[in-house]
């Protein structure tokens, strides 16, 4: 048994979960409930991402207060994540004592570190708003192409990057008005010091932490000039007042960019956890704890993740992280999510058409395979897969077995030894569902959730093609007038293949829990959660009329999902 502190990134208090973000909750989930259901001890924790200018100006556009507007947000996305099933041991907000504290410590330890630096800087400043403006607040020309309106740090019409006083005509996106520069004194952490760079370059390389391609990112990143300087930049990590979010100790008026806290604050949600179960924290976060720490992330944030975080960790006397788990982002129908396309579908549109949320779960755990390539959307590939796959085959046969199972033997199940007894051949089916569930198992503890699915769906072909070769109907129909034994092989083949369909419930259990809570609680009658290891031990002895499981998606409800001029 080993033990796991996991994590997804905390999302933004400034706007609703989308199926983008879900990829990754829903790839974190299936990922602990997996390890979960193999006996191990994991704590999965996030939190809202509750600091930084875009909430503070939201909650002005509002009309409210930023803490008000960060206690609706955190509310609904917990209702959004509810709603899907992403089952957090602790779901906290970046804007606690617990990460305030943190945060401060990790400062002071940082600068005892020799790692902080206070420089002077130049920035555009908005008279009017009396405003220092961020990249994304700025719009001009840009530099490159010439396009216009573009922001400050990127132009969307030819993908330079530049920094904002390199536009043309700069404008404040809040006021319009032509920004001045000014000024201003920032603290910077110094992540272009030898110091950081030698352990960047150690930490990168370790055996666990980074997937291939996201350690060939990050060499790209740990270079050298030709007089062997570090070519990383030192990190800005103070901003101004007007901001949401926490004071640097000993500054009137600067406080910490919300990037440095939002990490911190997967140690402070812990420490929450913590709290409420009584556990000593230490042994998560402390220098020489042993439990696995794994961050589940989007290739976007990678930088983050594997530069700053790290290195601040490290410097101030905290583990690092054991696994960063990047994933790609979700395109739909080949393109990316938008507002205009009306491809920008919220948790809540989704669910607003009746479209169950396992259905998502398990067309992104049908397409996921563990690296950071992009996934995508496809509408009518999502109804087939559900329609086929869940509906088709593995409830198919749940539904052709369990009327004449119920019917004619009172719904009991014969034991695995007396199908044996009966049919030792046929019962081999059994004990090759038990051998695949290895491969399964390995597949899922490598995020290759796809290779797990197809894998499952095999068995479940195998299954129906058996049911199909016995055809228990046709035995079924003539049931007064056969004899004895034939009866018996009858109830053997309706036994056999409702044992192989509880055996895939469990495999599938980590991809549509809910599903399969209801197959072994309702159908099978057990008081008590199968566990992985019932794999090669199921004991269950009849079934209960329970209806239909789950039904067919609508195609018309997935089409009106894509909503164009909304
Ligand atoms: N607040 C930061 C993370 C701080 S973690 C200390 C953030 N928030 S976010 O709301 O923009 O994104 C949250 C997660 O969702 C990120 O890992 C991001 O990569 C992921 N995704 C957001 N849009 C996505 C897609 N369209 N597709 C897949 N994942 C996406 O970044
Ligand atoms: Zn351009």
């Amino acid at each position: 048994m080993n033990k796991y502190f996991v994590t997804s990134a905390l999302p933004y208090a400034n706007g609703d979960i989308h199926i983008g973000h879900l990829v990754e909750y829903i790839q974190t989930d299936i990922w602990v409930r997996l390890k979960k259901l193999l006996g191990n001890e994991v704590v999965y924790v996030c939190a809202d991402d509750a600091h930084g200018t875009p909430v503070m100006l939201k909650a002005e556009s509002e009309k409210t207060t930023p803490e008000e507007l960060i206690a609706k947000m955190q509310k609904r996305h917990k209702e959004d994540f509810d709603s899907f099933y992403i089952e957090f041991d602790n779901y906290y907000t970046t804007h606690s004592q617990e990460n305030e504290d943190l945060s401060s410590t990790i400062f002071e330890r940082l600068k005892k570190s020799d790692l902080i630096e206070k420089k002077i800087i130049e920035q555009f400043f908005d008279e009017e708003k009396q405003m220092f403006l961020p990249d994304r607040y700025i719009v001009g020309t840009c530099p490159r192409c010439g396009a216009l309106d573009q922001y400050g740090d990127s132009c969307e019409k030819c993908g330079a990057t530049y920094s904002p006083t390199d536009l043309g005509m700069p404008r404040s996106a809040l006021s319009g008005n032509i920004p001045i520069r000014k000024k201003t004194d920032h603290y910077f952490f110094k992540l272009s010091s030898k110091k950081c760079f030698d352990f960047l370059n150690e930490w990168t390389h370790g055996r666990d932490t980074l997937q291939e391609e996201a350690r060939n990112k990050i060499r790209e990143w740990l270079k050298k000039d030709e007089e062997g300087y570090s070519l990383l930049a030192d990190w800005d990590i103070s901003r101004d007042a007007p901001y949401f979010g926490f004071k640097i100790p000993g500054t009137k008026d600067k406080y910490f960019y919300v990037w440095l806290d939002a990490p911190i604050g997967y140690y402070a949600s812990l420490m929450n956890w913590c709290s409420l179960k009584k556990k000593d924290v230490d042994e998560y976060i402390g220098k020489e704890a042993k439990v696995e720490l794994i961050h589940f992330i989007g290739k976007d944030i990678l930088y983050f993740h594997a530069l700053f975080w790290p290195a601040m960790l490290h410097f101030s006397g905290f583990r690092t992280p054991t696994s960063l788990y990047a994933h790609g982002f979700l395109t739909i129908n080949g393109k990316k999510m938008s507002k205009s396309r009306g491809t920008f579908i919220t948790a809540r549109a989704y669910l607003k058409k009746n479209i169950e949320a396992e259905f998502l779960r398990y067309y992104y755990a049908s397409k996921l395979n563990g690296s950071m390539e992009d996934l995508d959307m496809n509408m009518s590939e999502f109804v087939q897969k559900v329609n086929g796959d869940l509906v088709g085959k593995f409830i198919n046969i749940q539904s052709r077995c369990s009327g004449f199972l119920l019917r004619h033997f009172d719904g009991e199940i014969l034991s695995q030894k007396e199908i044996v007894a009966i049919n030792p051949i046929e019962a081999k089916l059994e004990e090759e569902i038990e051998q695949a569930s290895e491969q399964i198992k390995e597949a899922y503890n490598l995020r290759n959730t796809s290779r797990a699915v197809k894998e499952i769906m095999r068995m479940v072909d195998q299954i129906n093609n058996y049911i199909q070769e016995k055809k228990p109907w046709e035995t079924a129909k003539n049931i007064e007038n056969i004899p004895k034994t034939e009866v018996l092989v009858l109830h053997s083949v309706l036994s056999l293949a409702l044992r192989c369909f509880g055996k895939i419930s469990i495999l599938l259990k980590p991809v549509i829990p809910i599903t399969c809570n209801k197959i072994e609680r309702d159908f099978f009658c057990c008081e008590i959660p199968f566990s992985w290891q019932d794999i090669s031990n199921l004991r269950i002895k009849k079934i209960r009329n329970i209806g239909h499981l789950i039904k067919r998606i609508n195609e018309d409800d997935v089409k009106n999902l894509i909503k164009v001029g909304e």
